[in-house]
């Protein structure tokens, strides 16, 4: 910019040079022998002059203006000698005078507005000044959670892996204990795929769940101990402000000998505390999977109310209100279990020789639930409106 701008004034000063020149020239060619009248070049002398000094200047915009366009400025003063140039010189001494005016103007003019980029002297740069940033990026608030519990996983010796997440049939369902026309298919909220079905496994599925990787991970490893983290994008037939029919899970799965409950008990509160903090809880219930035996439904205590399902009035604390964000005291997260003994045997594993656990649940359902966040529409996560995105 400045040397743009320092480019422009030596033009600036050649064309006036330049000018005078051709004046002259015109001048010697019109009269052959004649030369310029001394009055005209003194005058010409005298505006050159009043360029140079004006360079040179640290004066700030309001002096300048006053010392060159005021009343007795140098510029004034010079316009007031042309009375004294003859006749037929006054055109050129008129132009040089326009000149000089459109040039002190543009001067002064410029080196205001450049004033937070020019030293005093109107020439030089301050390179200490900070430089403009440009605009950064940043992840996807549920890249930064995968990230996050790749990373709390993998510190207590999970692997991570990825599955299809367009499978046959037989990893979603039937390898989990879910024959045929099972009701409990109907939980999943499946798309199917417009493929032909394979003889043995079946249809093609979005993968509903991240459970298809439980049998692909024992095939892959062969034998015991397994240790996997299995992050997937899965699809289900549902959309409201809790579901997003695109949306990602979470599939832990340990296999080894001797493995039991108190394990996954174990690992599932070290998930809570280092996702959500310290005083995090987590709890297990009872509940129904065809996939495990026993099976659990996994929840997390509320950050709002500590776990204890009410708020205490502040002002009055025999006084108590239900807390309006969880009603209970926990949020359901999703499901766990010990490994069936068919899934054990469906992925090549003698489940008389080995043991194991899984547990599954969805990441925009956990993340949602971290303190601070109160996003009460996971849509939100993937309408692309960057000033929903930009807070995170
Ligand atoms: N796949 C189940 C679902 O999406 C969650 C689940 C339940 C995963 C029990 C598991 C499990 O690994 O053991 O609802």
């Amino acid at each position: 910019m400045v040397n743009n701008y320092l480019q422009t004034i030596i033009s600036d000063h050649q064309l006036i040079n330049d000018r005078i020149n051709l004046m002259s020239k015109s001048k010697k060619n019109k009269n052959s022998q004649q030369t310029i009248s001394s009055k005209l070049q003194s005058f010409l002398d005298e505006a050159d002059r009043i360029k140079k000094q004006l360079r040179q200047e640290t004066l700030n915009r309001d002096e300048l203006e006053q010392k060159y366009l005021g009343k007795k400025g140098l510029f004034t003063r010079l316009s007031a000698k042309i009375t004294d140039i003859p006749k037929t010189d006054k055109p050129q001494a008129g132009k040089v005078l326009n000149h000089l005016k459109e040039d002190i103007t543009a001067y002064i003019e410029k080196l205001s507005g450049d004033k937070s980029q020019l030293g005093l002297d109107g020439n030089s740069i301050d390179l200490t000044l900070p430089g403009k940033k440009p605009q950064m990026g940043h992840l996807h608030p549920i890249t930064q959670a995968i990230n996050e519990i790749t990373d709390i996983f993998q510190k207590i010796g999970f692997v991570r892996v990825r599955y299809p997440e367009v499978d046959w049939d037989w990893y979603a369902f039937g390898s989990l204990n879910m024959p045929q026309d099972h009701p409990a298919r109907d939980e999943w909220e499946t798309f199917f795929v417009d493929e032909s079905a394979h003889s043995k496994k079946g249809k093609m599925v979005l993968t509903p769940h991240t459970s298809n990787g439980q049998v692909r991970e024992m095939e892959r490893v062969g034998e015991p101990p397994i240790r996997m983290i299995n992050i997937a994008r899965c699809y289900r037939r549902q959309q409201d402000v809790t579901h997003t029919q695109m949306f990602h899970q979470f599939e832990g799965l340990v296999i080894d000998k001797d493995i039991n409950i108190q394990h996954l008990k174990g690992t599932i509160d070290h998930f809570a505390k280092e996702f959500y903090g310290p005083s995090a809880k987590s709890r297990i219930r009872p509940f129904h999977f065809k996939f495990t035996e026993p099976s659990f439904e996994v929840d997390f205590s509320c950050h709002i109310c500590e776990g204890k399902g009410v708020i205490t009035d502040p002002n009055d604390p025999k006084r108590t209100t239900t807390c309006r964000f969880c009603k209970s005291g926990w949020h359901e997260v999703g499901g766990a279990g010990m490994v069936h003994p068919n899934v054990l045997k469906a992925g090549g594993i003698d489940p008389n020789e080995y043991t194991g656990f899984a547990f599954g649940w969805g990441i925009e359902r956990s993340y949602t639930l971290k303190e601070g966040l109160n996003i009460d529409d996971i849509r939100l996560l993937y309408s692309a409106q960057m000033e929903f995105l930009q807070q995170f």
